[in-house]
């Protein structure tokens, strides 16, 4: 279902490549010469924040250059005509400009009555002043005005704040780079330029390969590359309507320092502290598949018990469904707590965690393998999960493990292809064993994060936590400088998150649950295997 819905983005994101420039249709309406009007509503494609503005003029010939300014100003009342009125002209500044864009129309429309219209992006609730200018070859005239108030759920610091996310996956034979914007691509260039990796010194002027990288939705690009081995910067430019405007500096996105190396063998890391590394990447799979077989015969007995004893803990879990359900439908601190499955004592560790947000916060903690919120997300869970992501109220606390990175890394960007490393043991995909629904719900909480990106500064709703010595980041850009590293930082995260000392009770029982997951980890650096095969 996932593909279907990906494929589907795809071609409509296709079709709107090329819209930065002018459309037209022609309006037999009377317009008398020289009269002209315009509109500016939300663009037919459903691209949040972009609308698209029309002029409908009398067409005369002569006139073959078309001009649309756009301006806003924060003082709404701008837009109300009374007030327009009331004051004169020179007290209302002009505002900041927004977008301007210049076409040639010469010869497009040849229909008496036309009506232009151009696509903007990035637009916030405010006033704005839509300013179009339809000029002759050696004159101009006078333009014709319009004001649109603009009320929707964007607001200009959001897309102030908006960074874009980027994921390298270094293959052996290439590289795949996916740009996660947060803005739409409507026009853009993807240069490479090949780098020093020690000084940073540029050793070319640079290539461009916007023709390896396609749309995988609005926002999201994938670039698949094949360079020579080297270090290279890579630069992304926009080109959108909004580049000229306020927003100008989020026209280039450069990435630093990525590498396009030869596969080196798995080296399989010392317990203890390199154990992060081993486990962040391909080489965790690589390595994961050479144990594999090996362990096998081995953990088969284990595993039944150990899925049987999964299954208790579940339903055991399952005799307060009806008492949270009152709460479950409007508290105002719920928290949507996140974390992939890492066997038994990962899952103690997990619970002891909700426990003590739960007695913290007083809240609602969603959990993606409880029953509840299996109950909860119906059959149309993304649809839900999106709803949560957005309430004001909810808070997402993602605990980020070996198994994230290993299992959904990779994941958040899928399409119908999916990232293929092309090793041939990298070529494989690591799943669960057992799948639980919650897994999935998992990827699609995660996907739907990273395509947020104008919240991920938002440091009130996202709460970041890794495991002492296992840390791993999957969403590096989101809330970028607090990580909470577990244990030592439970008490700091509690505290945060619920605006209150936590009770000592559940912050030691989590303490102990953490040590005893942790002290496992050591002990079996190949603990993920128990819940992992490579498919
Ligand atoms: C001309 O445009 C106006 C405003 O968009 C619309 O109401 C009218 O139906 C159009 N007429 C034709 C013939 O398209
Ligand atoms: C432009 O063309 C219109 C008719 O299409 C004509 O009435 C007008 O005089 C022309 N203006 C100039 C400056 O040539
Ligand atoms: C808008 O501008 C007018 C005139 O300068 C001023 O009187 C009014 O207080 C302003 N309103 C806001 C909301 O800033
Ligand atoms: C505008 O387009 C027409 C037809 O495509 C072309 O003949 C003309 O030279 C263009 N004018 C400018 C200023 O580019
Ligand atoms: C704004 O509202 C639209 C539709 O009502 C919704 O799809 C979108 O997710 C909302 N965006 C934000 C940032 O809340
Ligand atoms: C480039 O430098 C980074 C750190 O600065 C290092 O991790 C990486 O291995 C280097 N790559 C190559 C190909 O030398
Ligand atoms: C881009 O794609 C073309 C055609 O598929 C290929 O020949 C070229 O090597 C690619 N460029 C890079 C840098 O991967
Ligand atoms: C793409 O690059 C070319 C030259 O390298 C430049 O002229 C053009 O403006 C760029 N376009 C965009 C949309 O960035
Ligand atoms: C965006 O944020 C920066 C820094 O906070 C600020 O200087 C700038 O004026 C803001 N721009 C807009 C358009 O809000």
């Amino acid at each position: 279902m996932l593909c279907v819905a990906v494929i589907f983005v795809c071609l409509l994101c296709q079709s709107s490549v090329e819209s930065t420039g002018v459309a037209y249709r022609c309006n037999d309406s009377s317009i008398e010469p020289g009269e002209s009007y315009s509109t500016f509503a939300p663009s037919l494609d459903g691209v949040q924040g972009r609308y698209t503005a029309e002029l409908c003029t009398f067409n005369q010939a002569n006139r073959t250059e078309l001009t649309m300014d756009l301006t806003y100003n924060e003082n709404t009342s701008v837009c109300d005509p009374a007030f327009r009125r009331k004051f004169r002209r020179w007290v209302i500044k002009p505002g900041p400009q927004h977008s301007s864009n210049t076409v040639n129309v010469s010869g497009l429309a040849t229909c008496s009555h036309v009506c232009y219209a151009m696509d903007f992006d990035l637009i916030f609730s405010s006033c704005y002043l839509l300013k179009s200018t339809l000029n002759g070859k050696h004159r101009s005239y006078s333009p014709h005005d319009d004001y649109f108030l603009i009320k929707n759920n964007i607001t200009r610091q959001q897309y102030n704040k908006t960074s874009p996310y980027i994921n390298f996956v270094n293959h052996d034979d290439g590289f795949t780079l996916d740009w996660i914007l947060g803005i739409p691509a409507v026009d853009y260039n993807v240069t490479l330029r090949k780098i020093n990796n020690d000084t940073g010194a540029y050793l070319d002027d640079g290539f461009e390969v916007t023709r390896n990288c396609s749309l995988l939705s609005h926002t999201e690009l994938r670039c698949k590359l094949a360079p020579p081995y080297g270090c290279y910067q890579a630069s992304f430019e926009h080109g959108g309507l909004w580049t000229s405007g306020v927003f100008h500096n989020k026209n280039f996105i450069t990435y630093d320092h990525l590498c396009h190396q030869e596969l080196k063998e798995p080296v399989v890391a010392p317990r203890g502290a390199s154990m992060a590394q081993w486990w962040v990447c391909g080489a965790a799979l690589l390595a994961a598949a050479a144990l594999l077989a090996a362990l096998l015969l081995r953990r088969r007995r284990l595993l039944r018990d150990y899925h049987k004893r999964v299954l208790d803990f579940w339903f055991n879990n399952r005799s307060s469904e009806t008492d949270s359900e009152a709460a479950m439908t409007r508290d105002s601190r719920a928290v949507l707590l996140l974390y992939a499955r890492e066997g038994e004592l990962g899952q103690q560790a997990m619970a002891a965690l909700r426990e003590l947000v739960q007695h913290t916060t007083g809240g609602t903690v969603y959990d993606m393998f409880s029953p509840e919120v299996m109950a909860l997300c119906g059959p149309a869970p993304n649809t839900w999960l999106r709803g949560l992501l957005q309430r004001d109220d909810v808070r997402v606390l993602l605990v980020q493990s070996p198994a994230t990175a290993a299992l959904y890394q990779d994941q958040l960007c899928e399409d119908e292809g999916g990232l293929r490393l092309r090793e041939p043991l990298l070529g494989r995909r690591a799943m669960y064993r057992v799948p639980h629904y919650g897994d999935q719900l998992l990827k699609m909480a995660l996907r739907q994060i990273a395509e947020s990106a104008d919240s991920h500064q938002d440091y009130n709703k996202y709460y970041l936590a890794t495991y002492s010595g296992l840390e791993t980041d999957i969403l590096p850009s989101v809330v970028s400088y607090r990580r909470y590293v577990l244990p030592d930082a439970a008490r700091a995260l509690a505290h945060n998150l619920a605006r209150a000392a936590p009770a000592a009770a559940p912050l030691a029982a989590l303490g102990r649950a953490l040590h005893a997951h942790l002290q496992h980890v050591q002990n079996n650096p190949d603990y993920l295997m128990d819940e992992i095969f490579i498919n």
